[in-house]
């Protein structure tokens, strides 16, 4: 995986030899964004069968949920990796048989699906979000919603790539995204590479750009959507909407249905980390604040749904009220 804790200073791979490797890979955000650390925890889980070498089936299922409930300690907040894992396990019930062999390429090409099926939703996600960006629009975003953060094309960054694409003039105002920077690193490399117009700016100027009418829509991703439509985001996220309101910008989610949990009824009941202190009171390895000075690090927070003009998904756009727009679209897909 390229390594997103170098970046953009140097473009470096990282071979994971086994599972524990990825494992440490999504703690210290070598991988990050929802889809992807779904996607990595399916092929690390994939890698740990692979190497597994219990012949008998009872000790092979026994390593394989043990590695499931490692995987589920990497990260708290994005539902992707609980919803990766639960396919994975679905699919390993799913092997009758009692051939080990039979089991490991099941999960391999299990996991190699979960990975294709992304980079296809965010296609679709990019075609269903493009109407909502007309040519001329300036375009906020926040953190990294980009194919670094899932299997490939994004899903904020889709939706911009698609309108792109699609032959519109843009320009992306990319919030760098304090404390770990995924926007002044990843966004911004990532429009670079594209050649779509972007300009960086720090988290604190985004209400100054508004009150100038700079700012035509916000686009961001998220972790975890409740089934009322409160979506968790990178920490800064809140903030970006209630400034969106009070200027009348709208404000788009764009996430796979994936990342919505409907077994949480409000954006309360999501579990938000805390990350290492020192992401804040470091910089690149240097103290910024004086020795021993408290800190709090929440690395996501939660936009409640009355803030968010839609959601954006690749089986139609949700607008409010969510609770029944969010279920109508699982239940297309369902039939579909
Ligand atoms: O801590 P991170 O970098 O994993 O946080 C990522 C975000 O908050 C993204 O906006 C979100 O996962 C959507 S990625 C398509």
């Amino acid at each position: 995986m390229i390594d997103q804790k170098a970046l953009p200073i140097e473009e470096t791979y990282v071979i994971c030899r086994n599972y524990g490797d990825v494992i440490t890979a999504i703690k210290d955000l070598t991988i990050r964004g929802a889809p992807a650390i779904g996607i990595a925890a399916a092929m690390g889980i994939a890698l740990g069968m692979l190497h597994q070498s219990a012949t008998s089936r009872e000790k092979f299922n026994n390593h394989f949920y043990r590695m499931c409930d490692e995987f589920a300690q990497a990260r708290p907040t994005a539902v992707n990796l609980f919803w990766a894992i639960e396919r994975m396990k679905k699919c390993f019930k799913n092997v009758v048989t009692s051939d080990v062999n039979d089991a490991k390429r099941v999960l391999v090409d299990e996991a190699i699906r979960i990975g294709d099926e992304d980079i296809a939703i965010n296609r679709q996600m990019g075609i269903n979000g493009r109407s909502l960006v007309t040519s001329g629009d300036t375009i906020l975003t926040h953190c990294n919603a980009g194919a670094l953060a899932t299997g490939g094309y994004g899903t904020a960054l889709g939706v911009v790539r698609a309108a792109h694409e699609e032959g519109k003039e843009l320009h992306v105002f990319v919030d760098e995204t304090r404390p770990v920077l995924q926007g002044a690193r990843l966004t911004a490399w990532e429009m670079t590479k594209e050649n779509i117009p972007a300009t960086l700016i720090t988290d604190s100027m985004a209400g100054f750009l508004m009150k100038q009418g700079k700012i035509n829509l916000v686009i961001v991703g998220a972790d975890r959507i409740a089934a009322n439509g409160d979506a968790a985001n990178k920490i800064g996220t809140y903030s970006l909407a209630v400034l969106a309101k009070e200027h009348c910008v709208p404000f788009y989610i764009a996430a796979p249905l994936s990342t919505i949990d409907m077994a949480l009824h409000s954006g309360d009941e999501i579990p938000i980390e805390e990350r290492d202190t020192t992401e804040v009171s470091q910089f690149h390895g240097v103290r910024t604040a004086p020795e021993g000075m408290a800190v709090y690090n929440p690395a996501f927070d939660v936009t409640p749904h009355r803030y968010i003009t839609a959601i954006i998904t690749e089986a139609g756009i949700a607008r409010p009220p969510y609770d029944e727009s969010i279920r109508q679209l699982f239940e297309g897909k369902r039939k579909s």
